[in-house]
């Protein structure tokens, strides 16, 4: 072990192993033992290369929900509706995040916000869920997707909770992959001084994990032929729309998503195109100055589709991506980690390199991607900072403001 640490560098892991008792030794060289040196390595060398080298950005073409002709819509909604009520759509939740800027001590989905009354994230979703079953008659099944470090709070938080008195037999949790964090220099850090401090890999996690986890062939088995998968922390999010999945039937694409309009050309939004013909998405850092400012004939962004994470694809989809290995992508944040002398370090910069796969590195993997352009002010209300913007003041007020306009906020 020792020499395997030293030739990557990373010895420092076994700082405090002569103060350990058995037990600790031997979880923390279990948890070494579990690491691949070799790809931190690679990971960290090549953290500052653009995974998106020879790039042909072109556009790619949306539907305005506002434009669908009327027969059109209502057959679309027949169709989805057909195919909710037969159990054919479940939904998924991206619940692994660390929610590191909205700096809350739990899992986001158990954050509590005041709205008609205290609720939390996931106790919203759990309502959206309900109010499927008024309409369609159908239970549709959730699956949530937690990180090795929420797993255990956030399963407690539904048995404490009842599972909001959903049938809890169709609500399904499963694990995400983690990966070590390193600091700016390469080195591992310590969590704890039996435990290498880890994270979740990325929400691009989970095509592996609703592989490795054995969901899709749970989706298989419940005959459910797509999977809306949205983030948790978007308290609008609508992940059954009988209209898109409709439509992505009739057209028979295997990935459809929705898009919002960017708000300005400098928005730090990733936003749809096609990258070597390939459905994508691109970061907002990725885009040049020009890309951003590009408009059509109308006068509208060239590249303004904002994606917000709720998009369907169909289970064949989903088990095509999964065999394949997504790249990843270095994000500096702030962690708290433990010190040379035992001592809790409480960064007040990023200090961490944490690598992730994105789950719009999937779409790729699509031959074309349908997607239609939703309201904002509909569908949208993130939170992911603690106060001003994304935070949970501007997403209850737009809670507030969609389902009860008539109580001031
Ligand atoms: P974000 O990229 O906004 O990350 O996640 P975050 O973890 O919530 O917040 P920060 O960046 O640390 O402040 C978008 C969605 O992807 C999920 C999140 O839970 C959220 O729903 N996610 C992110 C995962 O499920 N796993 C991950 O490893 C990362």
């Amino acid at each position: 072990m020792d020499e395997r640490l030293q030739e990557y560098g990373q010895e420092q892991l076994l700082r405090f192993y002569n103060e350990l008792s058995k037990d600790d030794q031997k979880k923390l060289l279990d948890d070494i033992a579990s690491i691949d040196f070799e790809k931190m390595k690679r990971l960290y060398d090549n953290r500052e290369i653009a995974t998106l080298e020879a790039r042909n950005i072109t556009f790619v073409p949306f539907v305005d929900k506002e434009d669908i002709a009327k027969n059109e819509k209502e057959e679309f909604e027949q169709l989805g509706a057909e195919l909710i009520k037969k159990g054919e759509l479940a939904i998924c939740s991206m619940a692994g995040g660390q929610g590191t800027r909205l700096g809350f001590d739990g899992p986001k989905g158990t954050y509590i916000l005041n709205l008609e009354k205290q609720k939390s994230i996931f106790e919203i979703l759990v309502d959206k869920l309900k109010e499927a079953y008024q309409i369609y008659g159908t239970y549709i099944t959730w699956y949530i997707m937690t990180s090795k470090a929420n797993d255990m709070p956030t399963k407690k938080f539904f048995e404490e909770n009842s599972f909001f008195g959903y049938p809890k037999e169709y609500i399904i949790f499963f694990q995400q992959g983690e990966l070590p964090l390193l600091d700016l220099e390469g080195k591992m850090i310590l969590e704890e001084k039996n435990k290498v401090y880890k994270a979740a890999d990325g929400n691009g996690g989970i095509f592996e994990a609703l592989c490795e986890n054995h969901i899709l062939d749970d989706m298989k088995n419940k005959n459910i032929s797509y999977l809306c998968i949205g983030n948790v922390d978007n308290i609008l999010i609508k992940q059954v729309d009988a209209l898109l999945l409709g439509m992505m039937k009739k057209k028979n694409y295997d990935l459809a998503s929705k898009s919002i309009v960017k708000k300005s050309p400098t928005e730090k939004v990733g936003v749809f195109c096609k990258i070597n013909g390939q459905p994508s998405v691109i970061e907002y850092i990725d885009l040049s100055e020009t890309q951003a400012e590009e408009r059509n004939e109308e006068g509208e962004l060239l590249f303004g589709e904002a994606y917000f994470g709720c998009c369907i694809f169909s289970r064949k989809l989903l088990e095509k991506i999964g065999e394949k290995k997504l790249p990843f992508h270095a994000a500096k944040k702030k962690n708290k980690y433990l010190g040379e002398n035992g001592e809790l370090v409480v960064p007040t910069e990023p200090n961490t390199y944490k690598f992730e796969a994105f789950i719009f590195d999937g779409f790729k993997m699509a031959d074309d991607i349908l997607i239609m352009r939703v309201k904002r002010k509909e569908e949208f209300a993130p939170i992911k900072n603690k106060e001003g913007e994304d935070s949970p003041d501007t997403a209850r007020k737009l809670y507030m403001n969609y389902y009860f306009p008539n109580i001031p906020v």
